[in-house]
């Protein structure tokens, strides 16, 4: 959800104001994405190595999720939106804990969109903590950790059951992956979008999701369609 700062700025505003705006932005992609069909969405609210950040521009961001998750509970599992908070909660305080696992069993029953908010996420630290994970249940079960599978680890990582995702959408015009689903978005397509996240709406998804609808995946293979046409 890149560009709040950069949004805010171009207001000759702080940057709190753009992370506030972000939050409305929240508000109508959670929805526009369950009017579109989509199953999954996965926002990345707060990677591991946004701590660097200014003291007070963290605590914003933990404001805004707090408040987020408090106001908007209620209205998210009335829409039938099942919540799962996905990132390192080692590092977090006992009243965002207590907020994180509230929403996730109060929303647990839903099905209408699977809501992954990415909060002190970071995709190396998610897949440290599933192979330590992996690697301690094999030594306990005395296994060869050569027999270790693709799916055992997909299973350990935070989208445990989840599907990959197979579009990952940045805004703001940056084009890295930075830090994000480096296992589960090993086949997913990437769309880039010119728009600062405060300004993300429904047009802006159809948009991406427009362009994805556009591109062939072969998945290492190749296009079969094409090589017959050949
Ligand atoms: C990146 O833009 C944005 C963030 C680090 C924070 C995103 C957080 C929110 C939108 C609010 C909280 C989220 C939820 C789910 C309630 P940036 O600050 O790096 O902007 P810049 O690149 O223009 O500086």
């Amino acid at each position: 959800m890149d560009g709040n700062g950069r949004w805010a700025a171009a207001r000759g505003r702080p940057r709190s104001y753009g992370h506030k705006a972000g939050v409305e932005a929240v508000r109508r992609t959670v929805k526009a994405a369950a009017d579109l069909g989509v199953e999954y969405l996965t926002l990345f609210a707060f990677s591991s190595e946004n701590w660097s950040r200014p003291r007070e521009e963290v605590r914003d961001l933990f404001g805004l999720m707090k408040f987020f998750v408090t106001r908007d509970l209620a209205e998210l599992c009335a829409n039938g939106v099942r919540i799962r908070v996905l990132g390192d909660r080692s590092g977090l305080s006992s009243d965002i804990l207590g907020l994180i696992e509230t929403a996730e069993t109060k929303s647990r029953q839903n099905t209408a969109l699977q809501l992954n908010i990415a909060f002190n996420y970071g995709a190396r630290n998610e897949l440290r903590r599933a192979f330590a994970a992996v690697a301690k249940r094999c030594a306990e079960e005395g296994r060869d950790p050569s027999q270790i599978g693709e799916d055992e680890i997909a299973a350990a990582l935070d989208t445990a059951g989840q599907p990959d995702p197979d579009l990952v959408i940045r805004t703001s015009g940056e084009m890295r992956l930075s830090n994000f689903m480096l296992w589960q978005a090993a086949y997913a397509e990437f769309v880039f979008l010119p728009c600062m996240w405060p300004d993300f709406d429904k047009e802006w998804l159809q948009r991406a999701i427009s362009e994805f609808s556009s591109r062939t995946r072969r998945y290492g293979g190749i296009d079969a369609a094409k090589d017959v046409a050949l």
